[in-house]
């Protein structure tokens, strides 16, 4: 075995589909064109991981292939611990083991924003940065990630801050801003409290904002004014799966050295 592979295998795993692919671990970019399936419902962890061998199973992967999987959850050392926004079954269950044991393989299991700062970070609109970096991904909840010099910290969970009597994603979310009709005035005002706070609690070099609406962020980004730069992803949707790619790849060792 290569102890320095150069392709790894990202499973994303959302409240609506489950979207895999390999990555080039040089370029952070997909080897092979992404497969994407429907969430299981419910999504149990026996349901996803049987559309997890499904999807493993549209690609001819080495046996050897790092496999990353990202989760929608505090994922600490392989085990969900919440569940905000997926099947409350989860909480408890060690993601590695289940998936492990279905695919037959070795899994490493890490939280969707944290895989997503951490390919923003290596690939992205983080890449070279040094010093803090605050990533938020804007979807149905609010994930945050935080990489300094490089190196991950793990499980964040920011979304979840209480400003003004609210859990923060409650407020500020993509899915809060469709439920509500917000425009995007209206919900830049919300991010302008949620960045604000999140500045005075600490002061991030540089914000990178992710999530699919960051690829509308000409129409909220520039109403935004905070001390530190605020950038959309790069990777968009491509981020879950290279992180979590790039860290199992990493033996879950979230430091960038390159
Ligand atoms: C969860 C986080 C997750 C984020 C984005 C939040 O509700 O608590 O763990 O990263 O949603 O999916």
């Amino acid at each position: 075995m290569s102890t320095h592979p150069t392709t790894a295998f990202g499973i994303d795993i959302g409240g609506s589909g489950i979207k895999g692919a390999p990555v080039d671990l040089t370029s952070g970019e997909f080897a092979a064109d992404r497969v994407r399936i429907p969430t299981p419902q419910p999504a149990t962890p026996q349901a996803v991981a049987a559309t997890c061998v499904e999807l493993v199973g549209s690609f001819d992967l080495p046996e050897d292939a790092a496999i990353g999987v990202t989760f929608p959850a505090v994922v600490q050392h392989g085990v969900a611990r919440s569940a905000a926004n997926v099947d409350s079954s989860w909480i408890g269950t060690n993601i590695e083991t289940v998936l492990g044991d279905a695919l037959g393989r070795t899994v490493l299991a890490v939280n969707d924003a944290d895989a997503a700062g951490y390919a923003e970070a290596r690939y992205g609109a983080a890449r070279s940065t040094t010093g803090a970096t605050f990533v938020a991904t804007l979807g149905t909840g609010i994930g945050t990630a935080m990489i300094v010099d490089g190196v991950l910290v793990p499980n964040l969970e920011l979304g979840h801050l209480e400003i003004d009597g609210h859990d923060a994603e409650s407020r500020a979310s993509d899915a809060v801003r469709d439920r509500e009709n917000l425009d995007f005035e209206q919900w830049a005002e919300r991010l302008q409290r949620y960045f604000g706070v999140i500045e005075d609690l600490l002061w991030p070099d540089l914000i990178v904002v992710g999530g699919g609406v960051s690829k509308h962020h000409e129409k909220f980004l520039p109403l935004l004014h905070l001390r530190a730069p605020i950038v959309p992803a790069q990777l968009r949707n491509a981020a879950g799966i290279v992180g979590a790619a790039a860290l199992a790849a990493a033996h879950g060792k979230p430091v960038i050295t390159s």
